[in-house]
Formats: C-alpha cells, sequence, structure tokens
C-alpha cells in the first residue's frame, strides 16, 4: 500500500500469514462447534478484518452480531467499568457465543464484556483473538482461540486502529515514531 507504508515501520506479521493462521482457527472452530448454535459476535470497530475472515474459515450454519464497547480501566483499581455503546441485536440466551477481537492487551475490556454475556444465559461464552499482547496482561482472562502473540508494542493494521486510522492496512505493522508527534 503506497501510501499507508510510508508511515510503516515494521511488517510484524504479513497478510499472507494472517489468512494461514485465520484458516487454521476456522477448521478448529469448525471441529469445535459442530452441532452446536453458534454466534460469532464482532467487537467493532477493530474486530472486522479478523471477522470477515474468521467466518469465512468456519464451516457451520452460524449466525454473527455485532457489539461496540468501551472500557475504563485504571491503573489503581483492579477493576474497571464497561460502557456499551452498541448491544447486539438479538438475545444470546441458550447460544454459544464466540466473542471476536482484533488484539487482547490488559485483558480488562474482555475481562468485563464475558461475565456480561454469559449473565444473558449465553449455553457458553469463549473468544477469538487475532493478536495476544500477553506481556501486557492484567486481567486473567481465558482465551480459547489466538491468531499471534505479538510483543509489547504499539500496533496497527489488520483492525487496529492509531486514531482510527491504519485498520485497513492488510499486515500487522507497527509506526514510524514520526507519525505519533506529528500535529
Ligand atoms: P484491553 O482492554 O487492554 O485488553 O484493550 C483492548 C483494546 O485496546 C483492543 O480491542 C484495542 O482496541 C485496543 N488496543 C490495545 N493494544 C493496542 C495496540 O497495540 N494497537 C491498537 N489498539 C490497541
Ligand atoms: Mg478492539
Amino acid at each position: 500500500m503506497k501510501n499507508l507504508d510510508k508511515d510503516v515501520e515494521k511488517v510484524l506479521i504479513d497478510a499472507v500469514k494472517i489468512q494461514e493462521r485465520v484458516c487454521e482457527m476456522g477448521a478448529q472452530i469448525t471441529k469445535d462447534y459442530e452441532g452446536r448454535e453458534l454466534v460469532l459476535v464482532g467487537v467493532l470497530k477493530g474486530a472486522m478484518p479478523f471477522l470477515c475472515d474468521l467466518m469465512r474459515a468456519i464451516d457451520l450454519p452460524l449466525t454473527i452480531d455485532t457489539m461496540v464497547v468501551s472500557s475504563y480501566g485504571n491503573d489503581t483499581v483492579s477493576s474497571g467499568s464497561i460502557h456499551i455503546r452498541k448491544d447486539l441485536d438479538k438475545e444470546i440466551q441458550g447460544k454459544n457465543v464466540l466473542v471476536v477481537e482484533d488484539i487482547i492487551d490488559t485483558g480488562i475490556t474482555l475481562s468485563l464484556l464475558v461475565p456480561l454475556l454469559k449473565k444473558r444465559g449465553a449455553a457458553s461464552v469463549e473468544l477469538a483473538v487475532c493478536l495476544n499482547k500477553k506481556e501486557r496482561r492484567e486481567k486473567n482472562v481465558s482465551v480459547k482461540y489466538v491468531g499471534f502473540d505479538v510483543p509489547d508494542e504499539f500496533i496497527v493494521g489488520y483492525g487496529c486502529d492509531y486514531a482510527e486510522k491504519y485498520r485497513n492496512l492488510p499486515a500487522v505493522c507497527t509506526l514510524k515514531s514520526k507519525v505519533y508527534t506529528r500535529t
């Protein structure tokens, strides 16, 4: 990508590797959920590319739904709270929910979202996360499907943004420092 590549410092995971891994994850999910009612819940906006690729790699009759949430973590408070800006369209009572996220960092967002969905009577709630920044974890969250472990660096691409931009980069990258200092 001629224009966006100018801002990229390093490609951590290229588009081909992402597609290969997403196909493997889809095959595993297909095996694990066979015969069960599966709902993929994409957490917008970051999960968009991963959700689109993952759902096409799952060979099951599934449905999709989406949420927009923001979490307010605080270093001095162990919990944090979650604000639902867009809720699910359909009830999930009795369904097997697989939450699809671009990246897990501190784990605060997902540690709050999972119990909330369980409380609504889902038969199961599991997580599929494309990128795992495990060094940064503050909350013990069990992630059933992980695409890649990534280092503790700020990442963009494949759904991850900096100031809402770079989500459309097909690879997972870091940005040149000049991008952050631009005014
Ligand atoms: P957590 O609650 O700390 O796990 O943060 C999860 C959310 O923070 C992700 O869904 C992303 O939206 C955002 N995030 C965390 N790390 C990065 C990053 O390196 N680049 C872009 N967004 C990030
Ligand atoms: Mg996100």
